[in-house]
């Protein structure tokens, strides 16, 4: 059969061969016993109810097994045999083009090069789920192939509940992910709902298809990493940074590192992880002895050379020997999976990776205290370094959070709403009052021909874009305006596509509207082929996640979710090819919800007139919610965009004097 004839074919009408697990593969770990025998035998039903009764009395066998083996059931056998990969649009089978960029982007979520356990259908963060199984990914590619643009497509975490009617406006999918009754969302839950095959998590870009490989996030922290550094008022040159994690996301500090242009120690446990970062060239060296480390540090501090270290061990042991050496850190962060601290996100110090993974399994309670004891040993030895001066800030990833409620040394001796913690998330001090507050964040483009040369001319009309609004633009955009030139500049030399031909830079509404405009008149004219827009999650207006994104909110709305719930609707009927909303990702079950969108270009009219009404809103939204939160640097923003569209009217916070009370 072809790729498209097995495209159309759905679930195959005839069994498949069983496929051997293969052990070269980077594959999720066993997840946690959680269900009784009851739910079990609900599971299989689950399981089942997706195929013909008369192949039950083989797939219930061999389901069980999976679910015994692997706490999950995944359907191996289903895995087509087709290369996973995003491909040129024109080669996927169907009657709506939007649909077929949609199944580009699956498969690109899915790619072995792209994919954190491509096997399980989870593209990073440990857990973030395109689908719960295989069956599930081909009814869906199944459905997309048959769609017209008069039909949208309801995923429910997963599970293509099917097609129904709407019109060409209309988004041709709306995926939910993870969305749980708000009692029934911790982290317990998943894993008992996700094992019954009812929900998943969909992290912030795999469950809507955007993620695209780690060019975003080597970009977002570089932005992060520049800005760090002028926080401390140093350059980056000579400087240090250390961190930890080279997995999914993790792994672009080092190479982040390099491009801001400072000294970078990163501790990763997992050797294989080690490896293949190194193999890529995303980290320059790996030390396994604390000693040569050190050794290594100081020479680089000399000289002022930019290069990474990755040391193969836990972090904790990184910040207690460069303590005791009385090696001076300039910057510090973690980026291990603390969302998804008891299930593989979080290695406890003293025993090895492989003795972890089976305590993990075998004694999940033993495993528990390992892990607080280990970040309350971490906050310590962090303590100790800010108190000789490091600038510390959480990255994201949950772990003033966990190291809290392990009762760590983390509290602020004079807490007040939304400063809760010693120090600082990176949201807080950067991202938010620099970029976010501003309208300022991801916005990222795939070009479906799949041609590097698409991707080149792209870049250059984002740039011609950025470089004539900088012109124009006020004193208080000015650096992020420079940075995101320098970086759509540099973006070809740094070789950063890993999948898809996809980049990505921080905009604001203007710059996003206008680059958008920019490549679909380019479409239009024939010299580039439709472009995809997106986003990451991780945006003004996409998330609510009172530790991250919306941590630099102080009115006490922090804990509440309106704003992504109506950046999403709002999307869907101003014109999105697609549209998602998630419970969890980046900081875990129950911990935030985010959302975001997928936008064919294909030089149409109607593209032109979409993207205009979507994007103005999609960062607006945010905008206007940021500025009511009394943000100085939202109020600006907001009252600019007002100034440039009449029909924006936005309620504008009064301040009060402080001496009134
Ligand atoms: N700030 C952001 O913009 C941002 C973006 C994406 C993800 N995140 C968050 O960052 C975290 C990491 O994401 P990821 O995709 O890299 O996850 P990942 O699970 O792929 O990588 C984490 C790595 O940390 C390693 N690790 C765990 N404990 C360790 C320890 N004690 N010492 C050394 N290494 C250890 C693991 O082996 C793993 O390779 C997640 O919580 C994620 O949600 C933040």
């Amino acid at each position: 059969m072809t790729f498209q004839e097995q495209i159309q074919q759905g679930i195959p009408s005839q069994l498949p061969q069983p496929k051997p697990y293969e052990t070269n593969i980077n594959h999720a770990p066993k997840r946690k016993e959680i269900l009784t025998d009851e739910e079990k035998k609900l599971a299989l039903k689950n399981a089942l109810r997706y195929f013909e009764p008369k192949f039950h009395p083989e797939l219930i066998q061999e389901f069980r097994k999976e679910l015994d083996e692997f706490g999950r059931i995944y359907m191996y056998r289903f895995r087509p045999d087709y290369e996973m990969k995003a491909r040129d649009i024109a080669e996927y089978p169907g009657k709506s083009e939007q649909a077929k960029a949609i199944m580009l982007m699956i498969q690109n979520n899915l790619d072995y090069a792209v994919a954190q356990h491509p096997h399980e259908l989870i593209t990073y963060g440990g857990n973030g789920a395109v689908f719960s199984n295989w069956a599930q990914y081909l009814l869906t590619m199944k459905y997309l192939s048959e769609m017209t643009d008069e039909q949208t497509l309801t995923m429910y975490s997963g599970h293509p509940m099917g097609l129904f009617p709407s019109h060409k406006d209309a988004p041709r999918v709306v995926v939910t992910n993870g969305m749980m009754i708000p009692n029934y969302s911790k982290p317990d839950d998943w894993e008992k709902f996700n094992a019954l095959g009812v929900t998943q998590y969909g992290q912030m870009t795999a469950g809507s298809y955007m993620y695209i490989g780690p060019q975003g996030i080597v970009h977002g922290t570089t932005i992060t990493v520049l800005n760090a550094f002028r926080k401390i008022n140093k350059e980056p040159q000579g400087g240090l940074f250390v961190t930890s994690g080279l997995g999914g996301m993790s792994g672009a500090q080092p190479k982040a590192g390099n491009i801001a242009g400072c000294i970078t120690v990163i501790a990763e446990v997992n050797p294989k992880i080690t490896k293949i970062r190194h193999d890529q060239g995303w980290v320059n060296e790996i030390h396994e002895n604390l000693d040569e480390l050190v050794a290594r540090v100081r020479k680089a501090q000399e000289t002022q050379e930019v290069v990474s270290l990755a040391y193969l061990g836990n972090i904790v042991e990184v910040w207690e020997k460069f303590d005791q050496e009385n090696l001076r850190i300039d910057i510090g962060s973690d980026q291990t999976s603390l969302h998804n601290p008891w299930a593989g996100g979080y290695y406890p110090v003293g025993q090895s990776f492989e003795e972890s993974n089976r305590m993990m399994a075998e004694n999940p309670e033993l495993f528990k205290e390992k892990v607080q004891e280990t970040l309350r040993r971490h906050a310590a030895a962090i303590n100790k370094h800010t108190e000789k001066g490091t600038y510390f800030f959480d990255y994201g990833n949950a772990f003033l959070l966990e190291a809290s409620r392990a009762g760590a040394d983390v509290m602020s001796e004079n807490p007040t709403l939304g400063r809760e913690f010693k120090w600082p998330s990176y949201v807080q001090d950067i991202m938010g009052p620099m970029c976010f507050d501003y309208g300022f964040g991801p916005f990222r483009w795939v070009c479906t021909s799949g041609k590097p040369e698409d991707l080149k001319k792209t870049d250059e009309i984002a740039c011609q874009v950025l470089e004539e609004m900088i012109q124009n633009s006020p004193e208080e955009i000015q650096q992020q305006m420079k940075d995101n030139i320098q970086w759509i500049k540099g973006a070809q030399e740094n070789k950063l596509v890993v999948g898809s031909q996809a980049r990505i830079l921080y905009a604001d509404a203007e710059g996003r509207m206008k680059i958008a405009e920019a490549f679909n008149k380019a479409i239009k004219k024939g010299e580039i082929g439709a472009v995809v827009l997106g986003r990451d999650h991780h945006d003004v207006s996409g998330t609510d996640s009172p530790y991250r994104e919306t941590s630099n909110i102080y009115d006490g709305s922090r804990f509440t979710a309106d704003m992504a719930i109506h950046n999403v609707i709002g999307d869907s009927f101003r014109g999105a090819t697609w549209v998602s909303i998630h419970n969890g990702g980046g900081v875990g079950w129950g911990e935030v919800i985010n959302g975001g969108f997928g936008m064919l270009l294909d030089g149409s009219d109607d593209a032109e007139r979409r993207l205009k009404s979507m994007l103005f809103w999609d960062v607006n939204n945010g905008i206007s919610r940021r500025s009511w939160a009394r943000n100085e640097g939202a109020v600006f923003a907001i009252k600019r965009a007002m100034e440039a569209e009449p029909n924006l009217k936005v309620t504008l916070p009064n301040f009060v004097d402080e001496n009134l009370f």
